[in-house]
Order: structure tokens, then sequence, then C-alpha cells
């Protein structure tokens, strides 16, 4: 069989037996209690055969996992909140022929409400390579997390380091969703929140002693990517780091990433790796270091450090 043919029957049956689950009630009933293929036939009212293979299928992908016992159970809880997102993707030819993305990412736009619900899950993206990439952080006891999400970088950040204290900034529509994973994670005690939008919101100067920077850059096209950088940086303490964690252009998986980007965002981009290297040496910072994550869609974590010298001249 032809590798294109495999690929695309992949992808439609992967689309297709997530639909079905979601749509006949297997993965809600799933997500309240394991259970088996039989028990399912008969509770969601389908052929006991139709929801073996869908359940096999949906493991094979990854969305659901089998117990010893026989009964399946979601990988992760609330799966079927990814549901909206499957129809986004039939506005592709419009956007395509007009430049004009299904709604906005990076902005306040009504068609970013599905944001919210589906943003839990960027947070189980990662998985092991979110340890891997706290490793290449200093220790802080100053944060700030632009674009913060679900916090999925700083939450672990936290755990590790017991002095540090966050302020997670995100657009406000989003901020309730950023306090339910910190309360989730029971660290509110150690989050501020912070209203606005990262390319104008004021930050207090000399601040921060890590700023973390994860899948914000590419939301953003080059010249709004460089912006953002410099605007950050009066932002970091003397001797402080800014920490871009982001898919770069050319790694595993960033080709579909930018395809996504095109999707949600006016001039969102994969960017090569030597434009945030600029980014952070335009900035003033130093010592820029970048390590690559082996996670499925590849992650590299970008830093670069304030100076004591520059800071204590500029920050006077
Ligand atoms: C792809 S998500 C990344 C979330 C999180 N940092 C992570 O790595 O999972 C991008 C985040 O940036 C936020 N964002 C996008 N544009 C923004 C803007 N102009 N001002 C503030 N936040 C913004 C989004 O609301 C979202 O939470």
């Amino acid at each position: 069989m032809s590798t294109p043919y495999l690929n695309l029957t992949d992808a439609a049956g992967k689309v297709a037996a997530f639909s079905t689950a979601v749509r006949l009630g297997l993965l809600d009933r799933i997500d309240r209690e394991p259970a088996d293929p039989a028990e399912l036939a008969r509770t969601c009212g389908a052929t006991e055969r139709g929801v073996r293979v869908v359940l096999a299928a949906l493991a094979e992908g990854g969305f659901v996992e089998q117990l010893p016992d026989g009964r399946y159970r979601p990988v992760l809880t609330g799966l079927a909140a990814l549901h909206p997102l499957i129809p986004l993707w039939d506005h592709l030819p419009d956007a395509v022929r007009t430049g004009i993305p299904v709604y906005d990412a990076n902005s306040a736009s009504p068609g970013n409400a599905i944001y919210p619900r589906t943003m839990a899950f960027l947070a189980g993206l990662w998985g092991d390579a979110v340890d891997q990439a706290i490793t290449t952080l200093p220790a802080a006891t100053r944060i700030l997390d632009v674009g913060a999400g679900s916090e999925p970088w700083t939450i672990s950040y936290c755990q590790r380091y017991p002095e540090s204290h966050v302020t997670a900034l995100d657009l406000p529509e989003i901020l309730p969703s950023t306090r339910r994973a910190i309360t989730r994670a029971g660290l509110t005690d150690r989050y501020t929140f912070l209203a606005g939008d990262v390319l104008t919101t004021p930050l207090e100067p000399c601040t921060y002693d890590l700023i973390v920077v994860a899948q914000v850059c590419s939301l953003f096209d080059r010249s709004n990517g460089s912006a953002l950088i410099k605007r950050l940086t009066p932002a970091l303490a003397a001797g402080g780091v800014l920490a871009i964690i982001d898919t770069l252009a050319g790694s595993p998986g960033s080709a579909m990433q930018e395809l996504s980007l095109y999707l949600r965002t006016q001039a969102g981009a994969v960017h090569q790796p030597d434009a945030y290297h600029g980014w952070l040496a335009d900035a003033g910072l130093t010592e820029i270091t970048s390590t690559d994550l082996p996670t499925k869609l590849a992650i590299t974590v970008l830093t670069g450090r304030k100076s004591q010298q520059v800071a204590s001249v500029h920050d006077r």
C-alpha cells in the first residue's frame, strides 16, 4: 500500500473514530468509569463489534488505553472537549483562499471562545519533556509566565522550586482556565494573575529572575515576535533569564504545526532557529542556549541572560 493512502486513512480514521466515540457517548461513559466493549455496546446503544474496533483504533491512536481486565479508559479526562476542533479544519480552504484565519488565537476574538475548553489538554501534551525543560532553566524566585495558558511548564517548575512565585499573564478570557489549572495543582498561593495583552500590558521593570514565553512567539509574525522579546527584557532583573519554549522550523512536526497556526492566527508561523537567536541577541541578552526536547511535536527551549552590568546601568 502506498504511503499517501496509509497516511490519509490513518488521519481520517483517527478523526472518525474519535468523533464516533464522542457522538455515541462512549468517551463520556469511560470517562466516568472504565468499561469493556460489551458493556459499552449495551449502555450506548451500539454493536459490540463496532465498539470494539473503534476502541482498538482509539487505543492505537493514543486516545484511550486498555486495562489488564479488558476495560478501556481515556488517557486524559474530558477528552470530548477536543471535539469542536475537528470542524475548524473545514475552514482551511477558505482560509487558504482569503488569508483570513478561522479565528485569531492571539487576540480575544469571538471565535477564540473554543480555546479555553481545549487549552487544558495542552498541559498534557508535553509529557516527560516538561521535566526535561525545567532542568534547562535556572532556579528563580520571581517568574513571569507570558501567555500562561494552563501553565504546563510553571506548575512543574513550582513543584521543583518551592521558593518560586509565578505571575501568570494571559488574555482576560483565558485566565479563568489558568486559575482552574492552578487550583487543581494546589498551587494558588504561589501564583498571581495578570490579565492583559502580552504586547501592551505594562510590566514592572527589573522584577523577574525568569520569564517563560512558551508556545507564544509562534502565534506572531517575525516582527511581533522580535518586538515581544524586546518589550519583555526590561522586566528581567539583572542576571535574569528569558526562556522561549517553541517549535522551530524544520523540526519534526513543524509543517503540521505551521498549518495549524495558519488556520488560527493572522500571521503566526514556526520561525527559523536563527530568528529566535536574533531576537534574544537584539534584546541585549547573552549566554544564549538552545535545547531540543524529544517530544512528538518537537520543542526547543532557548534561553538568554540579561547581563548584571548592562542591567545595573540601565535599571538605575
Ligand atoms: C498556544 S498557548 C500556550 C499556552 C502555554 N504557554 C503552553 O505552553 O501550553 C498560547 C497562549 O498565549 C495566550 N495569548 C495569545 N495571544 C495573547 C496576547 N496577545 N496576550 C496575552 N496572551 C496571549 C493564549 O491565550 C494562550 O493561553
